[in-house]
C-alpha cells in the first residue's frame, strides 16, 4: 500500500481540507472582530482543482479527509464538492468541522452526500455570553445541531475551547448538555496561533485541572472515539457520552501527528504550529502532471516539521486560525 511517510516516520493520511477562509462568526480566539482581508475568489481552488489534490492525496495513502473553513458552509455548494470528494474510492472518512450556524439548512443534503460526522463548536450555552464570544446567535447553532442529529450525523462531537474567568464555569453544564443529546464533547486547550489566539491564551486553562474537577462530579472511566485526531477520551460511567480532551499546549501531540492542511488558495500547510508551506496553485494552474504533483506532494510532506514551538515561542505562527481552520 502506498504511504506519505515524513522524515520523522509520521503516517500522513489525514487532510484538512480549509474551503473557504471566510466565516460568518468572529470567536475571540480566532479572527478580529472587523476583519475582511479574505482571499479573492480568482485565488480560491475551485472544486475540479480541491477534487484533484485530493485524489492525489488518496492515491498517497490518504484515507480521512476533514472539511474546514472559515466557516466551510459559507462556501457555496459544498454539498456538490463532498460528494465529489466522497465519491473518490480510496477515502474512507469524509467529516466536517463547523460552527453550525448554518447547518439546519444543509444537515440532510450533507449527510446524502456523503459525510458521515461533524465537529462543531460551541464554546457557550449562555446566549449573552456566546454573543459576546462568537458575535453570533446560540438560538440558531442549537437548531443546526439538533437538524445534524436529526440526519443522522454520528458521531457529533462538540469542541469547546476553554478559556479561564470566561466560559470555564459552563464546563459540569456542557457536559450535562451533551449526555442529554448524545453528543461527544471535546475541551480544547487555547493555541497562540495568530494575535487573537495569543490574546485568548492569557486566558488559557490546563486541562488537567478540568479532569481533576469533572472526576468530583462524574464517574469518568478509559473511553475511545472514532476519529483520527489528537483528542484522548474518557467516557462518562452509565452513559454513552465521551470527554475528549484535546492538549496541544500542556502534553502535545506531535510524535503521533498524521495530518498536513491544504488552505483556500491551493496552500499545503504542513504544521499547525509553524508557517511551513507549500504553494500548489501556481503549479496547478501552470499544467503539473498527474506524476509531478504527486512527486510536489511527497516533497511538502518531507518538509514537516517535528513540532510547535507554541511553549517556547509563541510569537510564531502569524495567519489567523481561520486560514486552516484549525
Ligand atoms: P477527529 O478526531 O477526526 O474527529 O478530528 P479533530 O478533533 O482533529 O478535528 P477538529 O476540527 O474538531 O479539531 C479539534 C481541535 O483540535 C481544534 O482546536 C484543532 O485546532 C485541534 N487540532 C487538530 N489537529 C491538530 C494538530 O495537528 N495540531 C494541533 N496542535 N491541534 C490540532
Ligand atoms: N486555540 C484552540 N482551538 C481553536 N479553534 C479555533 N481557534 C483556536 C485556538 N486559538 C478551534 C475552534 C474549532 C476548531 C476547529 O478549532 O473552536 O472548534
Ligand atoms: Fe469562524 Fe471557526 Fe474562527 Fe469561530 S473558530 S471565527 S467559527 S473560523
Amino acid at each position: 500500500m502506498t504511504q506519505l511517510i515524513d522524515q520523522f516516520g509520521r503516517s500522513i493520511d489525514y487532510v484538512r481540507l480549509s474551503v473557504t477562509d471566510r466565516c460568518d462568526l468572529r470567536c475571540s480566539y480566532c479572527m478580529p472582530k472587523q476583519f475582511r482581508d479574505f482571499h479573492e475568489p480568482e485565488d480560491w481552488l475551485s472544486f475540479d482543482e480541491i477534487e484533484r489534490v485530493i485524489a492525489t492525496f488518496t492515491r498517497l495513502g490518504t484515507r480521512r479527509v476533514r472539511m474546514t473553513g472559515g466557516e466551510p458552509l459559507v462556501r457555496k455548494n459544498l454539498t456538490q464538492l463532498a460528494a465529489r470528494l466522497s465519491a473518490l474510492p480510496q477515502l474512507e472518512d469524509l467529516s466536517l468541522s463547523t460552527n453550525a450556524t448554518r447547518m439546519a439548512q444543509h444537515a440532510q443534503e450533507l449527510k446524502d452526500a456523503g459525510i458521515s460526522r461533524i465537529n462543531a463548536s460551541l464554546d457557550s450555552l449562555d446566549p449573552i455570553k456566546f454573543k459576546q464570544l462568537t458575535g453570533g446567535k446560540l438560538e440558531k447553532v442549537l437548531e443546526g445541531l439538533m437538524a445534524a442529529k436529526q440526519a443522522g450525523f454520528k458521531p457529533i462531537k462538540i469542541n469547546m475551547v476553554l478559556m479561564k474567568n470566561i466560559n470555564d464555569n459552563e464546563v459540569e453544564n456542557m457536559v450535562d448538555f451533551c449526555i442529554e443529546h448524545g453528543f461527544t464533547l471535546r475541551f480544547i486547550e487555547t493555541m497562540p496561533v495568530g494575535d487573537m489566539g495569543r490574546k485568548a491564551s492569557e486566558n488559557y486553562i490546563d486541562l488537567q485541572l478540568i479532569k481533576t474537577r469533572l472526576a468530583k462530579r462524574f464517574d469518568l472511566i478509559p473511553g475511545v472515539m472514532p476519529g483520527g485526531g489528537p483528542a484522548r477520551y474518557l467516557k462518562v460511567a452509565d452513559t454513552d457520552i465521551n470527554i475528549g480532551f484535546i492538549t496541544p499546549m500542556s502534553q502535545h501531540f506531535c510524535a503521533t501527528c498524521n495530518r498536513v492542511r491544504l488552505s483556500v488558495d491551493g496552500t499545503i500547510y504542513t504544521c499547525l504550529g509553524q508557517e511551513h508551506h507549500f504553494e500548489l496553485r501556481p503549479l496547478l494552474r501552470a499544467g503539473i502532471s498527474d506524476h509531478e504533483l504527486e512527486q510536489t506532494i511527497r516533497t511538502a510532506i518531507n518538509l514537516k516539521p517535528e513540532k510547535h514551538e507554541f511553549n517556547e515561542n509563541p510569537e510564531k505562527v502569524l495567519r489567523f486560525m481561520s486560514y486552516t481552520g484549525g
